[in-house]
This record gives C-alpha cells, structure tokens and sequence, in this order.
C-alpha cells in the first residue's frame, strides 16, 4: 500500500454507526411499562438494534414489566410485531430470534410490594442462570405518575442498590420528568433517597441524536469556529424543534404537559445549553454537565412583563398535513373542546453572561407545522462597513440540521458572475448521509449503550433539570392565572400563529422559513 494510500484508508471515516469495539457486560433490563407504546416503538428496536450490531452482551436478558396481563409467549409476539413495525434489521441467522428469546414478561402492581419480592427473585434466578454478574438497569418508560412508586418499591426490595462490589445497578428514567420544579424536586429527592445520583440517567433522546452530539464536535473539535463564537460576531441564534404531526393518540398526556413542558423545558432548553456553553476541560459527564447547567443559571429569569412580551403560545386550528386535511387540535381524540393547551411556544431568552450579553435566542416549537425540522441557527452580524451596493445585512449564518436532512451549511456571499459587482448568497454544506453513508444510530441505540457502560455524559443530571423547571414555570404559573387565550390561532400545516413572527420582527429580524 502506498503512503497515499494509508492515509486515505486512517483517514476514511467510520461508517458504521453501531460499531462498538466490545459488547457491553451481561445484564438484566428491567423495563417498567414495557407493554406501553414508548417501549414498544422505541425502546425494544433500540435494544435490539444494539443486539443485531453486536454492541449488547449476548447474555443480556429483558424483563418486561407492566400490569397488563400477559405471558413470556405473548410479549415476545408482541415485541416481534413492535420490531417488524420499526423496520429492525433482520440476517439470516436468526439474530431476531435469538433476541426474543432473551425477552421474559413479568406482570405486576407497581405499588405491590409482593411483586417486587418476585422481581427481586426472578432477576437473582436469571442471573444464575444467564450469569450477568448481577449488572442491573431499570428503565422507567411508564407514565410519569407511576415513577415515584416504582422508586419506592425498588428500595424496598432491595434492589436499589449493586447487588455486590463487583456488580452495577442503574435506573433510567423517561422525561417528563416532573411538570414543575417542586415535582421535579421531589421527584429527585426520592430518586436521591434510594440511589446514588451516580446510578441515575435521566434521558432527553435529543442528546443521543447524532447532529446533536456533533454540535460539541463541531464548536470544540474545531479551532476555526469558537473565536467567532459570541457577541460580537454573532447577532443571533434561533432553535426550532418543529414538528408536522399533531398530538396522535397523546391526548391524554398532552393536555397536561402542553408545548412548553413536552418541549422547551427539555429538549429545547438543551438545545440551548450544547449552543451557548463554555468548552468543557475533558468530555465526560462531570465536565460536560457542569458547563451546560452555568448556561441555564445565565438564562434571565422572566418577569411579569418579559413573558407577555417575550413568550408566545399557539394552539393549532383544522388545516393540511401533506395536502390532505386535518382536524384541530380541540376536535382530536380526547381533547377538551375548548382546551387552553399550547400545541406552540415561541420565546426570546437572554443569556447574561460574557459570552452570550446582549445576543437573543429565539427558541420556537410547536405541532402540526408546514414542516417537520430540527435546526439551529447560528446568524452573524454583518460586515462592519458596506463597501458593495445592494449588500444584504443577513449574508453569513451556520445552520445545523439535526433533522430530517442532518448537516450543517454555512452561508456566505459570493460576486454573482457578470460585469457588476453583485452579491448573491451561496452556501456550503456538509451533508451526513452524503459524507458518511448510511444510517445515523438512533438516539435512544445511543443513550441506552450509553448507560450500560456507564457514560453519563449525555444524560441529565438533578440540578440542571430543576434549573430548566424554574426558568418555565413562572411562565407557565403566569399562563395558568390567566383568561383563556384566543385559541386556535394557527393553521396546521403553517408557519405559527403571527405573534410569532412579530416577535423577531419587532426586533428587526425573522425566522428562517420553515
Ligand atoms: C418527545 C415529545 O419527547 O419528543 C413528543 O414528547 C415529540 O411530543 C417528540 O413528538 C419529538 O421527538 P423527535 O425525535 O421525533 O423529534
């Protein structure tokens, strides 16, 4: 091979978005809720996805816990269905098959004490049986009612803490965590009273999303962008989570988390986080979770006024979804008919800190939109002195697509070709599947490979959750103290309701159309 060559081939980037260079250590998963959709849709194609890439432990075992009634046979049709439903990879060496096996069913009372005791006997007996060394991990993927029971009972049983010095146990836990501070609170103080914060992962799967991870690559992999990174060569910054599908069979969720806490509270404010943090001293969770939680103590807190004028909410009417009609919000499935929930939030925060003083961070998300996309952002003032005609004061921005099409473009002005000096706007993009193939790993593959081996970093942590709560809950205690507001005022399938618009406008800027 030539020297050319070699470099070409160290150089060449690896492609494979599930490698693993070892298959993580044997251990049993305990998933609450395992009959419910989440579990089901994405939990169990991630697992197996990590078992077909030979990322998890041959040995691993799943036990799916919930109330509904059924046995091994049953839930491991089920889990078949829920695969095929995904579209799971499949080889012709019964890898799928394999994984079923590994799936046992166990129904219980989350607050039944008996249970637990059989749980705590099941789980001993598998690992004699498969020997997993006695690693545990509890996955709560069931309603957020339930959590604070399923904690208890874990303590109770003994099963919170490692079964021996030599063995881990760690417990998951599914946002919405809480649905204020004080829950978010309270929430965390029992967690706190029977595992140690370090077997605790809080998941937000808008961290295991690949573009997402690559944000912290891109500022802190890179020397070239960072020194441009802050106020004063950057004008603004947006974040939108948009999103095309209404609130589906959720109602009943929905109606009592709303936009703000289904959204902004987590991913959006995360979001924000990765964009506006200082670079960490090393990657890993104590570093990374230090950095982002100073971001949002910097957030300036809203007052009174700052949440009428800064924060906007929607409630989307009938409309289109890919040309075909669909109801509002209010005449979905379980839906009050004149429900106040918010299907969109716009809001502008500032960060007060040295970096980020006086730059605004339009954040914006909302259901039934004209587009499902996921970008940030990142717009540059203009050049400091207009020495072309006609130049345009919005030329430079880095946009970061997190989904559908992950990327990132960079814009700039180029002479358009001609005896004039015109200029016209071009951009450069990197495209992911362009540069590096195939599929990107699913965030939840990600997180939950994450967690076995024990990296917390793309994970929550109890501060910066109740840090997140108390920036929106005057927001949300101001809206529930209000009179109703005048819902519907969006379409599906546009842009959001006006208010929106107006508040970048008003400020002499607008958002990047959907
Ligand atoms: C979830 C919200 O956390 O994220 C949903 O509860 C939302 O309402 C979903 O649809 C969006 O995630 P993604 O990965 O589809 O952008």
């Amino acid at each position: 091979m030539s020297d050319a060559q070699a470099s070409e081939t160290a150089e060449k980037p690896k492609t494979d978005a599930y490698y693993c260079e070892v298959p993580s250590q044997p251990c049993a998963i305990v998933m609450f809720g395992a009959s419910g959709d989440l579990a089901q849709r994405k939990l169990l194609p991630a697992l197996y996805d990590l078992a077909f890439h030979a990322c998890l432990a041959p040995r691993f075992r799943l036990v799916g816990f919930s109330r509904t009634k059924m046995d091994d046979a049953e839930f491991r049709r089920k889990s078949a269905e829920a695969l095929s439903k995904a579209k799971a990879p499949e080889a012709n060496d019964n890898r799928r098959g394999e994984f079923l096996e590994h799936l046992q069913y166990f129904t219980g009372d989350y607050d039944d004490p008996e249970a637990f005791r059989r749980l705590a006997e099941r789980l001993n007996a598998l690992d004699n049986e498969a020997q997993l060394g006695g690693n545990r991990l509890f996955y709560l993927a069931t309603p957020p009612e339930i959590y604070l029971k399923i904690i208890e009972q874990l303590g109770k049983a003994g099963l919170a803490r490692p079964k021996s010095d030599k063995s881990w146990t760690r417990v998951i836990i599914e946002k919405p965590f809480g649905r204020d501070q004080d829950s978010a609170r309270a929430l965390n103080e029992k967690l706190l009273s029977v595992f140690d914060e370090s077997q605790v992962y809080r998941i937000d799967h808008y961290l295991g999303k690949e573009t997402v991870q690559n944000l912290l690559v891109f500022r802190f992999g890179n020397g070239i962008f960072e020194p441009l990174w802050n106020r004063n060569y950057i004008d603004h910054v947006q974040i939108t989570a948009a999103e095309s599908l209404g609130v589906e069979r959720r109602a009943a969720f929905y109606e009592s988390a709303g936009a703000m806490r289904d959204m902004i509270q987590s991913h959006v404010l995360q979001l924000t986080s990765l964009v506006a943090m200082e670079s960490p001293a090393t990657f890993d969770a104590t570093s990374v979770r230090n950095e982002k939680i100073k971001v949002l103590q910097s957030i300036r807190p809203f007052t009174a006024d700052a949440i009428w004028k800064y924060v906007v909410r929607g409630q989307y009417s009938a409309g289109q979804e890919d040309g075909k009609p669909v109801v509002g919000y209010r005449q979905e499935p379980g839906v009050k008919p004149d429900s106040p929930t918010e299907t969109f939030v716009a809001m502008k925060l500032l960060v007060d800190n040295w970096r980020w003083s006086g730059v605004p961070f339009y954040l914006r998300t909302g259901k039934r939109l004209k587009k499902g996309i996921s970008e940030i952002v990142i717009r540059f003032k203009p050049a400091p002195h207009k020495v072309f005609r006609g130049e345009s004061t919005e030329l430079n921005s880095i946009v970061l697509n997190i989904q559908p099409d992950e990327g990132i473009s960079l814009s700039f002005g180029a002479k358009a070709p001609g005896g004039q000096m015109h200029i016209s706007p071009v951009t450069m993009d990197f495209q992911y599947r362009a540069t590096f193939g195939g599929v990107s790993r699913e965030a939840y593959s990600t997180l939950i490979n994450d967690c076995i081996r024990g990296d917390a970093t793309l994970f929550d942590r109890a501060d910066s959750v109740e840090a997140a709560w108390a920036l929106v809950d005057p927001i949300l205690k101001a809206w529930q103290g209000a009179s109703a507001p005048p819902f519907p005022n969006y379409p599906a399938g546009s842009e959001g309701p006006r208010a929106a618009d107006d508040l970048a406008v008003s400020e002499g800027r607008h958002w990047r159309p959907l």
